[in-house]
């Protein structure tokens, strides 16, 4: 019995030997140890043992059984060890291979030109201020010299919320916001940029939603020879020292006197063409000296305080400068339109 055992542990040692994966070493484990196996046999034939040979055979038994286990279990965690390194090699990274290029997104180009335009005030000594898009009648309107049944407020086609409550139309009352907060003391030099909406009809040159940025410089002694300085400064840093502007006499109800300032066309320079209709000038803003009325309704005293304010549509800058023929470009944002804008 006992050369038995010793050949049951030599055949289970080779057969453990030869096995390739831990399915086969199981099947090895089930063949010698399992409750059918041939050691369990022999253990059972032992009632036929004397009692001398019995604690032998029983013993060797023991022996024979561990070693098989012992064999079994160091060639599993070989095996599987074997495996965890040939998937880490097959999963491994390769540190060297260049990588894959990821899309860069790029700033919109209406968020790159309010940026630029309000570096160019900045540099001029202006603050950046904002206000709220859902605007009341009041601030629109009212506190800007447009009282109700003002014919003026056909300029400008309105989506009202509530009796009182619309979507701001302009910038514009962000002037009156901020002077109040100043408590009628001087100096208020501020541009503010926003989203405005008005009920026009969407085409190349119009849209619902549209971009301005508003400028209010309130001081002691503040002159329209100030206005056009400033503007002009502006001008020739946003568009080329080339350029030059011409004021001409407008109408808001908001400025006295009111301007509508032009540049000179970037394509023909003056000499006349096609986008400046020939008269070698392209109108890009609104502007004049602050009402004495809007002053002194949000608290700014009009003997001793004057100011200058000025209003542009962000969108039309952009155009102007970057060549664009349709503001609906803005706010489709094709990808093929909008990479165009990188390294603005
Ligand atoms: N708010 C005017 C508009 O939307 C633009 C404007 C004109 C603003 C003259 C001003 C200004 O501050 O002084 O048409």
């Amino acid at each position: 019995m006992i050369e038995r055992l010793e050949q049951l542990a030599e055949e289970a040692n080779q057969e453990t030997a030869k096995a390739e994966n831990v399915k086969e070493l199981d099947k090895v484990r089930v063949k010698y140890l399992g409750k059918k196996g041939p050691i369990t046999e022999v253990l059972r034939g032992m009632g036929k043992l004397t009692s001398e040979e019995r604690p032998k055979v029983g013993q060797k038994a023991n022996e024979v059984r561990e070693e098989i286990q012992k064999q079994i279990d160091e060639k599993t965690s070989a095996l599987e060890r074997k495996e965890l390194e040939s998937r880490l090699e097959a999963e491994g990274i390769d540190v060297t291979l260049p990588g894959k290029p990821l899309k860069r997104g790029a700033r919109h180009p209406l968020t790159a030109v309010v940026e630029e335009i309000e570096d160019i005030f900045i540099g001029l000594g202006f603050g950046v201020t904002e206000g709220p898009e859902i605007e009341t009648d009041y601030y629109n309107f009212e506190k800007l010299n447009l009282p109700k049944e003002h014919p003026a407020r056909d300029m400008q086609d309105s989506f009202y919320i509530t009796e009182e409550l619309l979507l701001r139309t302009q910038t514009s009352p962000v002037q009156a916001r901020t002077m109040e907060e100043r408590n009628g003391r001087g100096p208020v030099k501020i541009v503010c940029p926003g989203k405005v909406y008005r009920r026009d009809d969407d085409d190349a040159t119009h849209s619902h939603q549209f971009m301005q940025i508003e400028g209010l410089y309130v001081d002691e002694n503040i002159r329209m020879s100030d206005l056009k300085g400033v503007l002009e400064a502006f001008v020739k840093k946003y568009f080329g020292e080339e350029r030059s502007i011409r004021l001409r006499p407008s109408f808001f109800p908001f400025t006295e006197p009111s301007v509508e300032v032009d540049v000179t066309c970037g394509i023909c320079k003056g000499g006349g063409c096609r986008i400046c209709k020939h008269s070698g000038w392209i109108e890009v803003l609104g502007a004049g000296m602050v009402h004495p009325r809007v002053l002194e309704m949000s608290g700014f005293d009009p003997e001793v305080y004057s100011g200058f304010a000025f209003g542009m549509g962000v969108e039309r800058f952009a155009m102007l400068k970057y060549g664009i023929d349709d503001i609906r470009h803005f706010y489709t944002n094709d990808v093929r339109f909008l990479n165009q804008f990188k390294r603005v």
